[in-house]
């Protein structure tokens, strides 16, 4: 194939390298792939209203999140088992995360430590995705160890108490090598556990708003809620001291039938008004896919596969490649709809097409 010129490209790359489970793994959802199909399809269904004649000679991507000043509105989503898709695995992602000044969150089934990561990529703006075990103990060592590796949030996944019916998972007979390292995970599951519903099962499924207060005191960190998509957990969110709120449907990996993100957004950004950041994921591909999001409302957005489709196809130098294109994209529809940043894009520049 000639040079990659986006990540549809790299998807199609990653597909070729892959041995079939991890491909059905990183690209499947759940059931009936619905929602996942949705989170695509509903970016088409949102067409842009540009503005012209505004002086766009001089463009910037740059934001913030959570106070940081980052790059571009992408923070690389949490993605387990890394190595899985390239030897460095988690290492490799954070490296290029660092070099385009984007935030990284990293999995509890990631297969390096905080400290690794910190080591490889200096100045990485590490977040911590956070599973709670039943072992409390394990969770509590987890995220002692974040915080001491210079970790700047803790994002909480909500949706997934118990992982849902991978089917393609189960179709191709995906299991987890039991030498794979697990900093965070291996002590709670041993080596017994071999695929990932069996590893989630070690999970705690009751987990609720009560235990927000102990995650917030261990971590001594602010928490990012993942997995949101009504304006009553918004609210609830917010009410429970929640830093930021992600609306994301786990990339169709969890709910099959919960709407696409894009169309969740609009309600959550409403009863939040404004009092904590709100970001979405789901579907992000394009440069373009982040400016609807924002100009829905998201503060930034965050990228799972679209990273790692550049990790499987060309380690550290594909996700830089994929975070560059995404950033060109964003760059270019800025510069396209009159807009000189992020933070001028309004509701104003996208409408809900009409058919
Ligand atoms: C995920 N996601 C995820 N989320 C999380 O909170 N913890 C995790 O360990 C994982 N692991 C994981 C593995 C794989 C292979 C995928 C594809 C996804 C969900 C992820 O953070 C994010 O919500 C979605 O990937 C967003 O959708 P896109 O960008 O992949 O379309
Ligand atoms: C998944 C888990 C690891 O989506 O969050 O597979």
């Amino acid at each position: 194939m000639a040079e990659a010129l986006s990540s549809a490209d790299y998807e199609r790359l990653a597909e070729e390298r892959l041995e079939p489970g991890p491909w059905a793994y990183l690209a499947g959802g759940s059931s009936d792939e619905w929602t996942l199909r949705e989170n695509r399809a509903a970016f088409a269904r949102w067409t842009f209203r540009p503005r012209v004649l505004c002086d766009v000679s001089d463009i910037s991507t740059a934001t913030t999140v959570l106070g940081t000043a980052v790059e571009l509105p992408v923070v690389v989503a949490p993605v387990a088992y890394q190595q899985l898709y390239h030897p460095d695995g988690e290492c490799a992602t954070a490296r290029a995360a660092a070099a385009a000044g984007v935030a990284m969150a990293v999995s509890t089934f990631s297969t390096r430590s905080h400290e690794e990561i910190a080591a490889a990529a200096p100045g990485i703006v590490q977040w911590c995705q956070l599973y709670v075990f039943q072992d409390r103990g394990v969770t509590r060592e987890h995220l002692a160890d974040a915080a001491d590796a210079g970790c700047s949030a803790v994002v909480l996944t909500v949706d997934t108490p118990r992982l849902a019916q991978r089917e393609r998972d189960l179709r191709v007979g995906f299991e987890i090598p039991s030498d794979l390292p697990l900093p965070y995970a291996r002590a709670a599951i041993g080596t017994e556990a071999q695929n990932p519903a069996d590893q989630f099962a070690l999970l705690d499924a009751s987990v609720s708003w009560r235990d927000l207060e102990w995650i917030a005191g261990e971590g001594r960190l602010p928490v990012v809620l993942k997995g949101i998509v009504t304006a009553e957990d918004a609210e609830l969110a917010v009410e429970h001291g929640a830093a930021a709120i992600v609306v994301s449907n786990h990339g169709g990996r969890q709910l099959d039938g919960v709407p696409a993100t894009l169309d969740a957004l609009p309600e959550v950004v409403e009863a939040v008004a404004g009092r904590v950041e709100v970001y979405l994921d789901g579907g992000i591909r394009r440069g373009a896919d982040v400016a609807k999001a924002l100009a829905l409302g998201a503060r930034a957005v965050l990228a799972g596969r679209a990273p790692v489709f550049g990790l499987a196809a060309a380690g550290e130098d594909g996700v830089r490649h994929v975070l560059e294109l995404l950033r060109d994209e964003l760059a270019l529809a800025l510069c396209l709809l009159g807009c000189t940043s992020p933070d001028e894009l309004t509701r104003a520049h996208v409408q809900r097409s009409a058919s």
